[in-house]
């Protein structure tokens, strides 16, 4: 199986220890990208990744192998300690690089794997973010570790391989899941833009491209018949509002 870690830690210690406990419990290669070292300008917000390709960003040369790594590898671990409440501006630097794949999702048979650490607070938050970022973006599975040092140089190995050894048995088993109705409806958000009046001329080209226009989900997931009459609904609910 191939791996790869991005991780928004600037330095080696508690978000570090706790990917390496994660990675014991893995079988397979491992890529690992620590953002600190990738030196990604900040995002300058041009729009051309969004509104006219990914390749027209600035910062592609940084951006592209990384995200190469990503759509190679089987299991994405993505870590990051919690500053302010929130990921790092390392992380969230990365994220806004690669925000166009809310628009045009590309995960749909990638697993997952959120590794956050704090103090004290905001552990749960930081990961939930992450998570639902991943998920817009079409990840199949997203599984989390979070803990919480309280100041102590310490981490939870219990808890840390129960959690790891369960994406690895996920990952392996290549098995699809059905998507959570949540995800259904990031899906058909996505999909209403690129079916609107005025949508985004490369959503609706990647849309069409990925034969995503003409079904309820990602076509290498097959939706139970719930599922199926559910994202039909919210689709025809969603358009009317996305004109
Ligand atoms: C700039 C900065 C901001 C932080 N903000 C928070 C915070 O909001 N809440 C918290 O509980 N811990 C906060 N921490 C503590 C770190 O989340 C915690 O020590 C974490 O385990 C550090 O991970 P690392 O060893 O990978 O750097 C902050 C640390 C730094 C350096």
């Amino acid at each position: 199986m191939k791996y790869v870690i991005i991780n928004g830690s600037p330095r080696r210690k508690n978000t570090w220890k706790m990917v390496e406990q994660v990675k014991s419990n893995l079988n397979g290669d491992f890529e690992e990208i620590h953002l600190m070292k990738e030196k990604i300008p900040l995002c300058n917000g041009c729009f051309k990744c969004i509104v006219e390709s990914e390749e027209k960003c600035p910062h592609r040369d940084i951006i592209k192998p990384i995200v190469d790594k990503m759509m190679d590898a089987d299991g994405i671990i993505v870590a990051s300690p919690v500053y302010a409440m929130n990921v790092t501006a390392l992380l969230k630097n990365f994220l806004d690089h690669t925000a166009y794949f809310y628009h045009r999702p590309e995960f749909f048979t990638k697993k997952a794997l959120v590794v956050v650490s704090t103090a004290g607070a905001g552990q749960k938050d930081v990961a939930k973010y992450i998570d639902e970022t991943l998920r817009h973006w079409g990840v199949n599975k997203v599984y989390k570790i979070t803990y919480a040092c309280g100041g102590k140089d310490s981490i939870d190995a219990k808890a840390i391989n129960e959690v790891s050894r369960k994406f690895a048995r996920d990952v392996e088993s290549g098995k699809l899941h059905n998507p959570k109705l949540g995800d259904i409806v990031f899906y058909d958000v996505w999909k209403a833009m690129a079916c609107s009046n005025e949508p985004i001329e490369a959503d609706r080209e990647f849309w069409i491209k990925n034969d995503l226009i003409n079904n309820d989900f990602a076509p290498e997931i097959k939706l139970n018949p719930l599922k199926k009459a559910f994202s039909k609904m919210m689709f025809f609910v969603l358009s009317k509002f996305i004109k």
